[in-house]
């Protein structure tokens, strides 16, 4: 028999609108979806189809206009702006679509002052390794290409070591070695640490790692797959 699966987060009947009138958005109609501790789960779906606007009500960064996001028996969408920002600060490793790097600070600076914070944090130099940019650890943003950029991103999600890792197309700007390299880090942090990550993504390819796939489609979760025998992330081209 299965074993039951904890539930990490419990997002029910999600609602999120943009702006009024004839230029209103719906950007969430109505999605519920549980994520579960220790899996790898993508979220795939074109452009437009809400799963920026998804991933950044499961992290906290932003609220629904209804609907819940259960964590640890608590509704988050209930805290204050204290309390979330103590919830993404202690539980949550996020990476943007758009990097969000601060361009004040070197990369090495970026990533320290994240891993400053968290409870738990790995060493700077070693998710540098991890993302094949130790020579680069003393630029800034600004002097860094976008896939070397949102690499930064990347360590900077990991040096949190975070039990829930949420990743806004982390391949984006990566060619596909350096994007596999990337993907095989996620799939050991899930499959070697038992984390949980969440991979939100326009390449099909990237499924096939996952346990399992949940495909968006104009605000809505259209479709759900099981991967019984996720393929390893080396064996993935796109
Ligand atoms: N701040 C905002 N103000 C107004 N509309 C927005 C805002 N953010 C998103 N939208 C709209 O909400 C819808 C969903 O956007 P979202 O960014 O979630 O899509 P996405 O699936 O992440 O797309 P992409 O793959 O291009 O990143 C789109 O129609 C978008 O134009
Ligand atoms: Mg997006």
């Amino acid at each position: 028999m299965e074993q039951e699966k904890k539930v990490l987060l419990d997002a029910a009947n999600i609602v999120k609108t943009y702006g009024k009138g004839e230029g209103k958005v719906e950007a969430l109609k109505d999605v519920s979806l549980k994520i579960y501790d220790g899996e790898l789960l993508t979220i795939l779906g074109s452009s437009g189809s809400g799963k920026s606007t998804l991933l950044n009500i499961l992290g906290g960064m932003d609220r629904p206009d209804s609907g819940s996001v259960m964590v640890d028996g608590k509704d988050m969408c209930s805290f204050n702006d204290r309390q979330l920002t103590d919830y993404r600060r202690r539980q949550i490793g996020f990476v943007f679509q758009s990097f969000n790097l601060i361009a004040e600070l070197t990369a090495r600076e970026n990533v320290a002052m994240t891993a400053d914070t968290a409870g738990n944090p790995r060493i700077v130099e070693e998710v540098f390794d991890m993302v094949g940019l130790t020579e680069k650890m003393k630029s800034y943003p600004t002097q860094l290409s976008g896939g070397q950029q949102q690499r930064v991103s990347i360590a900077r999600a990991l040096a949190k070591n975070p039990q829930l890792l949420l990743c806004d197309e982390p391949t984006g700007a990566l060619d596909s070695d350096t994007g596999k390299q990337i993907l095989i880090e996620l799939e050991k942090l899930v499959r070697k640490h038992g984390r949980t990550v969440v991979v939100v993504t326009h390449t099909q390819e990237i499924g096939k790692m996952s346990d399992r796939v949940i495909k968006v489609k104009n605000g809505r979760i259209v479709k759900e797959i099981h991967n019984e025998h996720p393929v390893s992330a080396e064996s993935i081209e796109w």
